[in-house]
């Protein structure tokens, strides 16, 4: 297919599809990085970390498909992402959680500038579409907090990491959004 047929079909701009080719590649990075995050878990007998993170590795993935649909429907061409770079290694269970809250609140930012880019060119329609994924981020930082919290509060003396982990895989059955009081 020639280059003035795809522009026949895509009312994107070729700005806007950059940036949303590049943000699936970040979607597909992060579900790379939870679920290297899950592996090291898994691997020192925290397995409900371990599964939390293997949820939220499918969760990104499913970011990643949302954003490729979108570009498809707009009559665009989306990239399969290349991922490069996970990290593998960890200092500890701590450090992980640290790394996960960064890396959500990269991808929040990345959404402000996508959307802030999509305004100044007069993109409403896929500033709307952006708008999902700002609630969303809201949902996953705040659950990131948490997890860095349950972590601070229970501490890893007398066996504290064996509950730390049974905490923080509740957090992916309970909706947090409707958490009032605040017991969890
Ligand atoms: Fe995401
Ligand atoms: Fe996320």
């Amino acid at each position: 297919m020639n280059t003035s047929t795809i522009r026949l079909k895509t009312s994107l701009q070729d700005s806007v599809l950059e940036l949303l080719n590049k943000q699936i590649v970040m979607e597909a990075h992060s579900s790379f990085s939870y679920l290297s995050m899950s592996a090291w878990c898994y691997s020192h007998g925290l397995n409900g970390c371990g599964d939390f993170f293997k949820k939220q590795s499918g969760e990104e993935r499913h970011h990643m498909l949302r954003i490729f649909d979108y570009v498809v429907d707009a009559g665009g061409h989306p990239l399969s992402p290349e991922v490069k770079s996970v990290e593998r290694t960890f200092e500890g269970l701590r450090d992980i959680l640290i790394k996960a809250l960064d890396q959500e609140i990269s991808i929040t930012n990345s959404f402000n500038q996508i959307t802030d880019h999509c305004h100044k060119v007069k993109d409403y329609q896929t500033a709307k579409f952006l708008h999902w994924f700002l609630e969303e981020q809201l949902e996953e930082e705040q659950q990131a907090r948490r997890c860095i919290e349950i972590y601070d509060l229970i501490g890893t003396e007398d066996g504290g990491l064996y509950r730390i982990d049974k905490e923080i895989i509740k957090l992916k059955t309970e909706d947090l959004t409707q958490r009032v009081p605040r017991t969890l």
